[in-house]
């Protein structure tokens, strides 16, 4: 596996490299989310490219940012048992030469939901996807369903711009006891994850979005928002300091009512 972290060299493999290209844009931290998309583009292409850029522009805490937990070599050693051939991990200079003066926003849906409690997260989000699609000139590029709001932004900026990528969506990868895989859940001790869980389980329930609002409050949440949209419940929830984000289809509702009735 090759790790470049400089562009121009970058440019330089890409334009050597023959056959598909399955592109995997990670901040790092890697889990078996991440793992299962970076799977999948080594299914689907013959050669899989990801990149590791813990991107600025798309916290809207400082704090955040600064905290956000840097695993470069433990990361590097799963993409690599992964299959995967490239690793980009660029600068925060050669990422933004512009200083951040150009930047890609969405008018509809960025400022709703998640971009209501975070903004600008989603204009930041959309400026790095866009400078690293058009870096990694990649055939197909994964996303993960669980940030369902930003797999459809990325879409509708793809088919707007006329990117010639595939976005490939990736369902939501599960702890067993349907806590959504997380780098943010490394935050969370044994409790707290039990605790977390029930977000999911919530957000599959017979409930109103009223009602999963009260109940994560009654269960000691600070939940930001539940609402149906997209065919879809999402939600999101602060539990102590860690902010949760899940969101899950209706098909798994029913099948869930289903089984339980
Ligand atoms: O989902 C993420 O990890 C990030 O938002 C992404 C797509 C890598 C852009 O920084």
């Amino acid at each position: 596996m090759n790790i470049v972290s400089d562009i121009q060299q970058w440019r330089e493999i890409r334009r050597s490299l023959k056959g598909s290209v399955g592109f995997v844009p990670t901040m790092g931290h890697l889990h078996e989310g991440h793992a299962s998309l970076c799977t999948r583009a080594d299914a689907e292409n013959d050669i899989v490219a990801a990149s590791i850029f813990v991107n600025p522009t798309q916290f809207n805490q400082p704090s955040d940012f600064e905290q956000y937990q840097r695993t470069l070599e433990a990361d590097c050693r799963l993409l690599e048992s992964l299959g995967v051939d490239y690793v980009f991990c660029p600068s925060k200079e050669d990422m933004y030469p512009d200083g951040y003066e150009v930047q890609v926003s969405e008018t509809k849906i960025a400022g709703e939901l998640e971009g209501e409690f975070r903004p600008g997260h989603f204009t930041g989000m959309l400026t790095v996807v866009l400078k690293l699609l058009n870096l990694a000139q990649a055939d197909r590029a994964y996303f993960g369903e669980k940030d369902f709001q930003q797999l459809l932004l990325v879409k509708k900026m793809a088919a707007a711009l006329f990117l010639p990528v595939e976005i490939v969506a990736c369902a939501t990868v599960r702890a067993e006891n349907g806590l959504a895989l997380s780098s943010r859940n490394a935050r969370l001790d044994a409790g707290q994850r039990r605790k977390a869980a029930e977000l999911a389980q919530l957000l599959m329930s017979d409930l109103s979005d009223d009602e999963v609002k009260k109940q994560l409050e009654l269960l000691g949440f600070r939940p930001e928002y539940v609402a149906t949209r997209w065919g879809r419940r999402l939600g999101a929830a602060w539990l102590d300091k860690v902010r949760l984000i899940d969101n899950v289809p209706f098909v798994e509702r029913n099948q869930k009512n289903a089984a339980v009735s």
